[in-house]
């Protein structure tokens, strides 16, 4: 086997367009999302809004790294929301705290779930977050996406400090796709102004044809991480 690819987020939009164009011939693809990747050689059906999922996933990280002696092992995190979308103190409070523990808090723990995996391989390891602008643009409505991003682009520049300091054992990259042609943005749409006032800027760019397609996309990401980027970089695919 010449790669282990693990994508979370695979059974739609950029995750799944990722495991449809992994570069690396004969690659095993293992994936985690709620519903099944058609893609992916192993399918394990886990909510990662829940904590209690994160150690199944870790189990089955260092099972999968155990021995392994391919040419490289990539992480992919794709899992994302943007829903509920509204203002703090006016969306639904059980799924504002799913959308904290997904998009703030799994990344951190499934990071370092697979970094502390790659002691079973000396394979040269990826691992690979997907970034958004929202990270450093206020957007009311978004809260927590915004949160979620601006935490997740700031712990791959520190881990990546880290990993440098430790040889470059694995290298960490953020990469902010763009406006992408998924079901994230059509759920972006059909908002109403009062809970999202950016909205129509939304409607305007996918009236223009400015979406981008997630294959293309994918492609794109998979060529960044064969690029020798300084470990811990947060980019924009635009300007990559
Ligand atoms: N599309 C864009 O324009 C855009 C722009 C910037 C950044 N991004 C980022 O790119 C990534 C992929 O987004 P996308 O646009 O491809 O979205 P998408 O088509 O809506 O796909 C989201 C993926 O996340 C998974 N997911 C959601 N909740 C989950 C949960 N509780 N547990 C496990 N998996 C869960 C979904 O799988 P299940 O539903 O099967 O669980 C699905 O595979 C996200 O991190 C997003 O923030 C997208």
């Amino acid at each position: 086997m010449s790669a282990l690819v693990f994508v979370t987020g695979g059974s739609s939009g950029i995750g799944q367009a990722l495991l449809e164009t992994i570069p690396w011939a004969g690659a095993r693809a293992v994936h985690f999302a709620r519903r099944p990747a058609p893609a992916a050689a192993a399918n394990h059906a886990v909510d990662l809004a829940d904590p209690a999922s994160w150690p199944r996933v870790a189990g089955v990280l260092e099972r999968e790294l155990a021995g392994f002696t391919g040419e490289r092992a990539v992480f992919v995190h794709a899992a994302g929301v943007l829903t509920p979308i509204g203002f703090a103190g006016e969306v639904d409070p059980a799924a504002y705290r799913a959308h904290v523990l997904l998009n703030s808090a799994a990344p951190q723990a499934l990071g370092d779930a697979f970094l502390r995996a790659l002691s079973g391989t000396r394979a040269p390891a990826t691992l690979l977050f997907l970034g958004s602008g929202a990270a450093h643009s206020v957007y009311e409505g978004w809260s927590g996406y915004c949160a979620g991003k601006a935490a997740v682009d700031h712990w791959t520049r520190t881990v990546g400090a880290e990993q440098k300091r430790r040889g470059d054992r694995c290298r960490v990259l953020c990469v902010a796709p763009g406006v992408v042609a998924t079901a994230m943005q059509d759920e972006i749409r059909t908002t109403s102004e009062r809970d999202f006032p950016d909205v129509e800027r939304f409607r305007a760019l996918h009236r223009e044809g400015a979406l981008r397609a997630p294959r293309d996309v994918a492609r794109e990401l998979w060529a960044l991480t064969l690029r020798d980027l300084p470990n811990g970089a947060v980019l924009d695919l635009r300007d990559a």
